[in-house]
């Protein structure tokens, strides 16, 4: 299928860079819609979905990893970078799925996840069926173990789910895996592991996908010494573009001919760094010679604090500015506490529970979420994030106001989080569980089956179904929100006075006003029409956790 073709339905492709103000929904395909009854959400249930997609009024859709998968890591661990999970269609639905989306006006971004692929991968099962030195082992990171026959790992280091980051093969080697055992990380020193990759980039831009995430893109290059410091050294080593395994500089060598790869299509494809590093090193991320965007997840890191949230905007901004790039903006995604849910905790030491430790953390002494408050300062901060300059990644089922899940059964988890830890850290399947569709029905309208994790009762109250036909509701606002900024979203931003150090006011080019109280006092609004508010304004004052826009 040609580009043109592709492009049908797109309305601002002329210049490429749709992606700097656009907003992206982050499907997680799994838990999304379900149209074979297996349980699982798959891409003909995101084709039966987009008019709803459409409805809402997002310009874009990302996709968490769709391929072969033993989902050791929810998908995050591909057997097959190439290919759909055949749980979740084939080749020719994602097909369909991409013609159902331009035909709607929406732009497809896929997940790329370089860092690691799984143990199921042929390249992995090659390496373990080799011998010590071979090719097939180079494409991964393989050490000799210590200890006279290798019997002991080659570092004490520990992966993120918890439990060693090295594994031994039974030779008296042993691989690197930074995420669960079944991760095993790839070597991009290989050349042919880098131009495997750049397959895979060319086959997906051949298939009409506008853009790419980039998964843990600060981990790839790494140079480890022969003698591997403790996990005690390595964390003491500044990340600086020195450190051995974290955002090092030649890392975007590799970005560089990512680029040119990308700029051969017409349009450009698109690429976001999911880069976990100093704001002052987003910026080669973002640059136009590399992927060309970079996630800021300091929003999501902030209390609802005024002074915290302006610092934040203030700062990105002004970081986006001298990369070239867009800023973007996120409260919540597959990994994360959802942010409904984050408000309503109780402060920890003076600060709001953000993480999933800390969640668990409260967990454990039985925390009174207060779901009101946390939904309204949720609803306050979204439509803050929607005036923003720069685009805005929102996660499947905010639009609905869905808390997180913490009452999974043990039995049913998935999160290798949960099991590497023991059960003692819960992970993040509560905010990966199937989105209700409708008010009633098995598993609220997300397929005929049980799905493949639990829904709580309060989900049909919290349906799409439930929330279309009331004008209160965290659905009708999104979409109301999301209608206003594409209409008024251009230009940059410039900050009001309010007399108030709790509330926030800025103002965009064409006089679309944002005013956000974080306080619990009524702020008195400034002149203008009232275009939506997230909690009632009464005779012209807007209540704490609030977001109102006007048209001054
Ligand atoms: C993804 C996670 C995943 C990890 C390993 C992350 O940054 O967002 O969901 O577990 O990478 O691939």
């Amino acid at each position: 299928m040609t580009d043109t073709l592709r492009q049908s339905g797109f309305t601002t492709t002329a210049d490429g860079a749709w992606w700097r103000d656009a907003a992206v929904y982050q499907i997680y395909p799994r838990s999304f819609a379900d149209s074979n009854g297996d349980g699982l959400g798959d891409l003909p249930g995101i084709t039966s979905r987009v008019p709803y997609l459409k409805e809402l009024g997002v310009d874009a859709v990302w996709l968490s990893p769709f391929y072969p998968s033993a989902l050791a890591d929810g998908g995050y661990d591909v057997d097959d970078y190439r290919d759909v999970d055949p749980r979740l269609g084939t080749l020719d639905d994602f097909d369909r799925m991409i013609e159902a989306l331009d035909a709607a006006g929406l732009r497809c971004i896929v997940d790329i996840v370089p860092n690691h692929s799984s143990d199921r991968h042929v390249w992995f099962r090659e390496a373990l069926a080799s011998p010590r030195g071979s090719a097939a082992r180079d494409r991964y990171i393989f050490r000799d173990g210590l200890g006279d026959d290798g019997e002991l790992p080659p570092a004490d280091w520990v992966s993120t789910f918890g439990g060693p980051a090295w594994t031994p093969v039974g030779d008296g080697q042993w691989y690197h895996h930074y995420f669960a055992l079944e991760q095993p990380d790839l070597n991009w020193d290989n050349r042919e592991v880098r131009d495997d990759f750049l397959e895979t980039l060319r086959f997906w831009s051949d298939r009409g996908v506008a853009g790419f995430r980039i998964d843990v893109a600060h981990g790839l290059a790494k140079d480890l010494p022969d003698i591997l410091p403790s996990q005690a050294e390595l964390d003491a080593l500044p990340i600086d573009g020195s450190h051995p395994m974290w955002d090092r500089d030649e890392v975007h060598e590799i970005y560089a001919e990512w680029r040119e790869l990308f700029n051969s299509y017409s349009p450009a494809r698109t690429a976001v760094a999911e880069a976990w590093v100093e704001a002052d090193r987003r910026g080669r991320y973002a640059s136009a010679e590399g992927l060309g965007q970079a996630f800021n997840f300091d929003l999501l890191e902030s209390d609802f604090d005024a002074a915290q949230f302006r610092s934040v905007i203030e700062s990105n901004l002004a970081l986006s500015e001298k990369s070239g790039s867009s800023s973007t903006w996120v409260f919540s995604n597959h990994d994360v506490v959802r942010h409904p849910t984050r408000y309503g905790l109780p402060p920890v030491d003076g600060r709001q529970v953000r993480q999933g430790a800390e969640w668990l953390l409260s967990r454990g002494r039985e925390p009174v979420v207060d779901v009101d408050l946390g939904l309204r300062r949720a609803r306050a901060a979204t439509m803050l994030e929607l005036a923003l300059p720069g685009s805005a990644y929102l996660y499947q089922g905010e639009e609905l106001g869905l808390p997180e899940v913490a009452d999974i059964p043990d039995v049913d988890r998935q999160d290798p989080t949960f099991f590497r830890h023991q059960g003692t850290e819960i992970g993040r399947d509560g905010c990966r569980v199937p989105l209700p569709w409708t008010s009633a029905g098995p598993s609220f309208g997300f397929g005929t089956a049980a799905p493949h994790l639990p829904q709580p009762a309060e989900f049909g109250r919290l349906s799409v179904e439930a929330e279309s036909g009331d004008s209160d509701s965290t659905l009708t606002m999104y979409r109301r929100a999301l209608e206003i900024r594409s209409r008024l979203r251009e230009g940059g931003l410039e900050w009001m006075e309010t007399g108030n150090p709790q509330v926030l006011a800025f103002r965009r080019p064409n006089g679309w006003v944002s005013v956000t109280n974080f306080g619990d006092e009524l702020y008195e609004l400034p002149d203008g029409e009232l275009l939506l508010s997230s909690s009632p304004v009464v005779g012209g004052f807007l209540p704490g956790a609030a977001t109102a826009w006007l048209q001054g």
